[in-house]
């Protein structure tokens, strides 16, 4: 197909693979990852393994998407030439598939809670007050299935629109709003008596505190933040155009995505520590540990309605690029229109995150070996696929595609400068480095 369309500017395409990458995982997810796991020691291992095993295997999936111009599937089937790797894509597939309908029941409790902070109803509660009403709602079913399956309407309105008049001009909008929220949540929390010590919580590393098993939640969050392992850097790839330097990209996607996960705990912390939280208190952080210190804070009314747009926003960014890896499979595929092939994720999509929703319910019937659907998909993703799938791309590169196309690829043919010594440490990375990390991962894991 040659009419797929594509990112048109360098601005709205780092828009749209910046508003990918940043969502749920930084405002939501580093937090408490941070918080749980000893802070600064956490934030170092993170930003190392980003930055050294994380963004070669952006750059894989950027090189097998744009090299081969078509979704997850038909990429494999295009650059090997045969159906041996297209499994590697079907992982994409199932893997985002199942990843959006949980993170839609996330974003769908952002919208709720959006709605709740506009009418005040955390004005003054105390945070056993709000982790019943939070209990109790997700416990109703019907209202968080309701919020969950308008999150994936609204994510879908956006697809429809296509890369360019849909997805680039969504982000192009939203990017600037994320960070321009984040910075003033910043700057209010400079003003704050716990900020002296979220900066230390932050900044300060207890190397002591570094275990595999601090590795190991560092390398799957940043898999999480930077959307690798799931096919949607193969799928945006396949609509970048042949002169965007990937590495350059790639590099700044990291830097935006790191920069945007340290200033949401920097406006997060503050606040934790000025009312004596301890920073521990994990999924909860946001939606039971925040509201209830916002109900307590000067201006917390306006705080809250503005950080739960903020999530919000961040989290339709991020899903609209997981919604496009099924969309533009569906198009290539089977040569359906957009219209058609959004309609069928949108159907789709909905049934099983409702069902992800309903397994939250006390005494659920969705539940496998006494886990709710919520917390498999939400292990299964950030502990399993997400690696796996991170695994296979660098293995496809590393030992299928070959160091020769790879180099042409990422110069575009010699007309990027890249130094050879580059080229040799990113490769050298892709073939052995990450394969061999997440491999061990897996080990340690058994
Ligand atoms: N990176 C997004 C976040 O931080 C989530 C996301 C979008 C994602 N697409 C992905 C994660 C693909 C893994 C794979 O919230």
């Amino acid at each position: 197909m040659d009419n797929r369309g594509g990112f048109k500017s360098k601005f709205g395409l780092i828009a749209a693979v910046g508003g990918s990458v940043v969502g749920l995982g930084n405002i939501w997810r580093f937090p408490y990852l941070a918080g749980e796991n000893g802070g600064a020691a956490f934030i170092f291992v993170y930003i190392v393994i980003c930055f050294l095993i994380t963004v070669p295997l952006m750059i894989s999936e950027f090189v097998i998407g744009r090299s081969a111009k078509t979704d997850v599937v038909n990429a494999f089937r295009r650059l090997t030439g045969g159906r041996r790797w297209e499994i590697v894509g079907y992982v994409a597939i199932i893997s985002s598939f199942v990843m959006v309908s949980f993170y839609s029941v996330i974003g769908g409790w952002s919208l709720d809670f959006i709605k709740e902070a506009v009418l005040g109803n955390f004005t003054g509660k105390s945070s056993s007050e709000i982790n019943i009403w939070f209990d109790s709602f997700v416990n109703s079913g019907t209202m968080p299935v309701i919020w969950s399956v308008s999150f994936i309407v609204l994510s879908c309105i956006i697809v429809i629109g296509g890369i360019e008049k849909g997805i680039e001009k969504f982000s192009k909008m939203m990017m600037p709003l994320i960070i321009f929220i984040l910075f003033g949540l910043f700057i209010y929390s400079i003003s704050m008596k716990g900020f002296g010590d979220a900066i230390s919580f932050l900044f300060k590393p207890d190397f002591s505190k570094i275990t595999p098993k601090v590795v190991l939640l560092a390398l799957g969050q940043s898999f999480f933040s930077l959307s690798i392992g799931m096919g949607t850097m193969i799928t945006y790839g396949s609509y970048i155009k042949d002169k965007v330097n990937l590495g350059k990209l790639s590099s700044t996607i990291a830097i935006t995505d790191t920069s945007v996960a340290i200033l949401s705990g920097l406006a997060i912390f503050p606040a934790v520590f000025t009312m004596g939280i301890s920073p521990t208190s994990g999924p909860d952080l946001v939606f039971i540990t925040l509201p209830s210190i916002f109900a307590q804070m000067p201006f917390g009314y306006f705080v809250s309605i503005i950080f739960f747009i903020l999530l919000f926003v961040a989290a339709v960014t991020s899903s609209i690029s997981l919604i496009e890896v099924l969309v533009t499979y569906l198009r290539d595929e089977f040569e359906l229109k957009r219209s058609s092939a959004v309609i069928i994720t949108c159907c789709t999509v909905s049934v099983v995150s409702s069902f992800i929703t309903l397994s939250l319910v006390q005494d659920s019937a969705f539940t496998i070996g006494g886990m709710s659907l919520f917390d498999i998909a939400d292990k299964a993703t950030g502990v399993f696929l997400l690696p796996f799938g991170g695994m296979l791309a660098a293995l496809f590169i590393g030992w299928y595609y070959g160091r020769d196309k790879f180099a042409d690829h990422i110069t575009n043919n010699y007309t990027v400068k890249l130094k050879e010594s580059i080229i040799n440490i990113l490769y050298f990375i892709i073939k052995f480095v990450a394969p061999i990390v997440i491999g061990l991962l897996f080990i340690s894991l058994l």
